[in-house]
């Protein structure tokens, strides 16, 4: 089995820089996932790694191999795109023996492993059929199928899952994952879907604008954004955002945003590097950070609840401060109607501050 490490990895397509710099390294058996809006370069990184786009910069090694210059039949590189392309005229049986029959595999061998993945991706009904006869996301399954069989040295997927309904997704990321662990595949995934990156990376790469933003396990990036992009793409619903100013005062260190006035924990301003107050900074909140009271407590804030979104097993609950709206994720259910006075509480351990200016982490 095999690491895969780019360095300073550039695609530019005329003006436009798709992948700026990219270094990063995916460990032997590691699933890491490559995680961003649209347009921030992933797929191109991916394409560079399988050899279907020329990198202007940068070097791909995959072991201690540098592969630039290998063509990418030769890259040991099984992938699976966004757009699958079955072979129409073969049945699905004969799309996926395609790749073991080209390798010369025997065919007892061929019929088990086809036999075997099929069961896991749930298409042993469907072996008999030519791929016009299929849905979609029946079609997205063979071309997985077909990618698995081989049992290639890298896996790289891109956006596998994007056909199939929510249900069969959920159903297929937990296979998916499972099948990894497994088989032991050094594994790059591709998605601009934050849920499915956090349930099934060992490690996400935050892409955006070509750059990546930050490199860390799911937890981490939850709990330690390096940046204001990190920390408002992780999370549903998404972190709260206040502008304020930092500030001290009589031996306390005061967050001035405005419409309210908090007291921060000396401890949290210990651990931070801050060269010198005042400071502008954005303080960043989960939603489920934010404690709701009928009645006035400590450092509470006065306001009024926007609207109710009652989930079931948790509610979100609206409320306006200036023009903005804010969410608060509350556990359980909590009879609260529009316009009802409320008085929310930060947990003052849980806040993040980034430099306005740079929209660097502080905290
Ligand atoms: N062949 C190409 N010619 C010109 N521009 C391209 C080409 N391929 C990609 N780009 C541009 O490069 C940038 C990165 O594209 P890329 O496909 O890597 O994004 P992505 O992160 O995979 O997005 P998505 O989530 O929408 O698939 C985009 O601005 C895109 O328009
Ligand atoms: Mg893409």
């Amino acid at each position: 089995m095999v690491s895969v490490r780019v360095v300073n990895l550039t695609k530019r397509f005329g003006d436009v820089v798709a992948v700026d710099r990219v270094t990063f390294e995916v460990k032997d058996k590691e699933f890491v996932v490559l995680l961003g809006p649209s347009g921030s370069g992933k797929t191109t990184t991916l394409r560079m790694i399988a050899g279907l786009e020329t990198p202007d910069e940068g070097e791909i090694y995959i072991g201690k191999q540098l592969v630039n210059d290998l063509p990418p039949k030769d890259r040991d590189i099984a992938m699976v795109f966004q757009s699958y392309a079955l072979y129409p005229h073969m049945t699905v049986y004969e799309n996926l023996a395609f790749p073991l029959r080209i390798r010369k595999y025997p065919k007892e061998e061929i019929d088990r492993k086809i036999r075997e993945v099929a069961e896991l991706l749930r298409i042993s009904h469907l072996l008999n059929r030519k791929p016009k006869q299929l849905s979609g996301g029946e079609q997205q399954r063979v071309a997985l199928g077909r990618a698995l069989v081989r049992e290639p040295k890298v896996f790289l997927m891109d956006e596998p899952l994007s056909n199939l309904d929510a249900k069969l997704r959920v159903y297929m990321r937990a296979e998916l994952k499972k099948m990894q662990k497994e088989l032991g595949i050094t594994t790059i995934y591709v998605t601009h879907d934050q849920a499915e990156a956090m349930t099934m990376a060992d490690r996400i790469a935050v892409y955006n604008r070509g750059r990546i933003q930050q490199m860390a396990t799911p937890e981490e990036l939850y709990h330690k954004p390096a940046n204001l992009f990190v920390a408002g793409f992780i999370g549903a619903p998404g972190m709260n955002f206040f502008d304020a100013v930092l500030k001290r005062k009589n031996g306390e260190v005061i967050l001035d945003a405005g419409e309210f006035k908090l007291t921060l924990p000396l401890s949290l301003i210990e651990a931070a590097h801050i060269e010198e107050m005042p400071i502008e900074v954005v303080m960043g909140i989960r939603p489920e950070h934010i404690r709701v009271h009928k009645e006035k407590v400590p450092q509470s804030i006065e306001t009024e609840v926007y609207v109710v979104e009652p989930l079931g097993s948790e509610t979100i609950i609206d409320f306006k401060m200036g023009e903005t709206i804010y969410k608060i994720k509350y556990h359980g259910e909590m009879r609260l109607n529009t316009g009802d006075k409320i008085y929310i509480a930060f947990d003052l351990n849980k806040i993040h501050l980034f430099d306005k200016k740079t929209g660097k982490a502080i905290i």
